[in-house]
């Protein structure tokens, strides 16, 4: 049609693209999910199974298979398909429309630009157009002229008006064919235990699950084709042993040769782990997405299903979630190298396309030389030690900024009190600390760039619309989030090169200036680490200015929010526990016993002190479903396959919660760890707060000689009181959701100095 030309629009190869994708889009799920709602409905109302049964095996007598000519003849077929569609429409609220102009509708005015749904779904069960409505009686069309071709408005499953579905005849075609083939091949059984009379919403829900199951395996193409009855399906909760390799829209015209093809296929079809029912296009959106907090409803489904490992379907994305520490063992040490990739969204692909860092990079050689690099040159022990002025510097930055602040010891009648934003003051310590520590001291434009940071944090968190639906580019439209990538990269790159500037002035400055005493390597920060090793050459060209400026970004997104946090929640859990935070205030007292500043050396006595910082990652693991991964190739993992391409998240904050590892898992309780093993290094998978596995995080050692550090100083010099009215069992501590769960609240306290700071030698 391009080539001929003489249309209005001229339809170049986009408008191509997105119309076909529109009619995929519209069509295939709508029709598939017809048909779900349509066996379901025969399974609970045998008496209509064996009618339609007997009307197509009387029609065709005995012929091989259900053709396009038998159609004509399937009276009741066709009644069936349109009582489905009074009773489960699946578009339940039509497409939105929006009012273009103002007017009146009864009576009353709606704006121009107004939505406007239409509850068809309330409408074809209004008692006023339908006897006994909830009753699946596909006899009710028999003698009735009422049809779904938009003027009749008591029955609109297609919408009516200029904007009507045009697919009509499409669906039905489809709809007809697969269902007749359906049901003239074979006979169909519930599950045991499932009962056919009376078969309530749940026995209604198992079915839907069973199919929308089969119509959504992401590597179909890849998949041999195996259709299993019903009959093997269990009842009870999930779905084992359904086949998902069969999308019923592929059905369509290809009915009879597919089912053919089934019938012979072998028992190796993909058995995906348990889901919860789907809606069409959005899948589990809505159940995942219910709060924002989705690791807590990613939990509440996982229970629902007693499912360790669960398969979603998020807008487009395949998703799998381990939720227990066994399966969570599987993903990342069994099949350890399958799971070590990241999933790449677009928005990623916008925030780093000027090189790769570590964090959101595919699993490939660039990552690995990377990471290498991270591991041995900037984030081992030896390096960590080597900033340790830094982090020394800026706690006692944080102590003397508070204590600027802070009410006296013993304040007099009508003398201010003042309450400190602990949330503020602590990540602004860390924010300072890490970003000191990778581009050394001095940057002018440091609030900027720490905004800028929390922005690619919120960007790079997930779950937008351009994320969910990646082939809709209505999607990328509504939700924005590349747009905002594309302004984040922009600008975090501009304040990178002015760092990289600053740096470069700050060295040449030092260089002319006499020597000091202070070491070359206490000097070196990472970004001089970097350059060093570039200069140096041998590393196959991998570090680029491009790649450099990736990796520094990633640390500091990866390192500064995650540390902050966890010392918020931290001390939140003290105060809501006066118990254990005199123990820490004792232990670090009697320790220091009167020293003017805690100092990195006085840390390695502080036991409690780290109780209380792992304590904390286990009731609040700051990234609760870790960081994504890709599974690298098709796997079986405990029985299931997870295809290829699926995003697979680990819910740490469900495991960290298992009653089978963790007694009264909800109390903060730092003595739990006292006298046993389990560490968070990534060998027990009940607390794996880091994660495992190659992409273990590899900022442990920094993140704890940081956190200990602040937490420690603030317990030693102040002591901290909530602020009046509040009780310790009243603090309120709701999540809100980052890259990292943070308090939604920040934490106001009255801080009392207790150790004044003194300068040291
Ligand atoms: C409380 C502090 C922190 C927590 C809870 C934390 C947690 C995590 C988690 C869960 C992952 C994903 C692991 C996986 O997929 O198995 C990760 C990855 C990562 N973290 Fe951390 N992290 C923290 C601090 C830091 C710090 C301080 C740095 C660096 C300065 C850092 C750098 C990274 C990097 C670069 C990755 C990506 C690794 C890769 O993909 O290969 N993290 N972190």
């Amino acid at each position: 049609m391009p080539l001929e030309g003489g249309l209005e629009v001229p339809l170049t190869m986009g408008i191509i693209k997105a119309v076909i994708l529109d009619l995929f889009g519209a069509g295939s799920e709508t029709s598939a999910n017809t048909l779900q709602w349509a066996m379901s409905e025969l399974m609970r109302n045998p008496r209509v199974m064996h009618k339609a049964q007997a009307e197509l095996r009387d029609k065709l007598q005995g012929k091989p298979t259900v053709t396009e000519d038998d159609l004509a003849d399937l009276k009741y077929l066709k009644l069936i398909i349109k009582e489905t569609l009074r009773t489960h429409p699946v578009v339940p609220m039509l497409l939105p429309r929006e009012c273009q102009e103002s007017c009146k509708v009864m009576g009353y005015d709606i704006p121009k630009g107004t939505t406007v749904l239409v509850n068809v779904w309330a409408i074809s069960r209004h008692p006023i157009y339908w006897d006994d409505p909830e009753t699946f009686k596909p006899e009710r069309f028999d003698a009735a002229t009422v049809d779904f071709k938009g003027t009749d408005f008591e029955f609109t499953p297609f919408g009516a008006g200029r904007r009507i579905c045009p697919g009509i005849a499409f669906a039905q075609a489809t709809m007809e064919l697969a269902l007749a083939a359906l049901l003239y091949h074979f006979d169909w059984e519930l599950p045991g235990g499932c009962r056919r009379a009376g078969c309530g919403h749940h026995c209604m829900e198992t079915i839907s699950w069973v199919f929308a199951d089969i119509n959504s395996s992401p590597s179909l193409h890849k998949q041999p084709l195996h259709l299993q009855s019903l009959s093997l399906i269990s009842c009870h909760g999930h779905g084992h042993g359904t086949s998902r390799a069969l999308p019923l829209h592929l059905l369509g015209s290809h009915a009879p040769s597919l089912l053919h093809k089934l019938n012979k296929s072998g028992d190796n079809g993909m058995r995906l782990p348990p889901s919860p029912w789907r809606l069409p296009v959005i899948g589990n959106l809505h159940q995942v997405m219910r709060s924002p907090l989705v690791h807590r409803t990613m939990a509440d489904l996982a229970r629902r299903l007693d499912a360790p490992l669960m398969y979603l379907k998020l807008g487009e994305v395949h998703v799998v979630v381990a939720s227990s520490a066994n399966a969570a063992r599987e993903v990342l040490k069994t099949h350890d190298l399958d799971f070590a990739a990241r999933p790449r969204s677009a928005t990623t692909r916008r925030l780093r396309s000027d090189g790769e860092g570590v964090v959101f990079v595919p699993y490939c050689s660039t990552w690995r030389r990377l990471r290498r690099i991270c591991v041995a040159e900037l984030l081992g022990a030896s390096r960590v030690r080597s900033f340790r002025r830094v982090r020394e510097e800026e706690a006692a930055r944080l102590v003397a900024g508070v204590i600027a602040g802070c009410c006296p010891l013993s304040p007099a009648p009508g003398e201010a009190v003042v309450v400190v934003n602990v949330t503020e003051r602590i990540a602004a310590a860390v924010a300072d600390s890490t970003v000191r520590v990778m581009i050394g001291d001095g940057f002018e434009r440091r609030e900027e760039f720490l905004h800028e940071l929390g922005e690619t944090v919120k960007i790079a968190a997930g779950f937008s619309l351009d994320d969910l639906f990646p082939s809709w580019r209505l999607a990328g439209v509504v939700g924005g989030m590349t747009r905002r990538a594309e302004a984040n990269h922009r600008k975090t790159y501009e304040l990178m090169d002015c760092a990289f500037r600053q740096h470069q002035q700050r060295k040449e400055s030092i260089a002319a200036s006499p020597a000091d005493s202070v070491t070359k390597e206490e000097e070196e920060d990472i970004l001089d680490v970097l350059l060093r090793m570039q200069k140096e050459g041998g590393l196959d060209g991998i570090l680029t200015i491009g790649n450099i400026k990736a990796t520094i970004l990633d640390l500091l997104g990866a390192g500064t929010e995650t540390s902050a946090n966890t010392l918020q929640w931290a001390m939140a859990e003290l105060m809501r526990n006066p118990g254990v935070m005199q123990n820490a205030q004792a232990e670090i007292r009697s320790n220091l016993a009167g020293k003017p500043s805690v100092t990195e050396d006085d840390m390695a006595e502080l036991k409690y002190t780290k109780l209380i910082i792992k304590e904390t990652l286990q009731l609040h693991p700051v990234s609760p479903l870790l960081v994504p991964r890709e599974c690298r190739q098709t796997c079986n993992v405990m029985g299931y396959g997870v295809p290829e391409g699926t995003t697979t998240f680990v819910n740490v904050w469900m495991i960290n919660r298992d009653p089978e590892y963790w007694e009264d898992a909800e109390a903060f309780k730092p003595e739990r760890f006292q006298d046993c093993d389990v560490d968070f290094k990534g060998n027990d998978f009940e607390f794996i707060p880091f994660g495992a596995g190659r992409r273990i995080c590899p900022g442990i050692a920094f993140a704890q000689a940081n956190m200990e550090l602040v937490l420690a100083s603030l317990l030693y010099h102040f002591d901290w009181e909530l602020p009046e009215g509040v009780s310790p069992g009243e603090l309120d501590m709701t999540e809100e959701m980052g890259l990292s769960v943070r308090r939604k609240k920040d934490l106001y306290l009255l801080p009392t100095v207790r150790v004044p700071l003194q300068a040291t030698e």
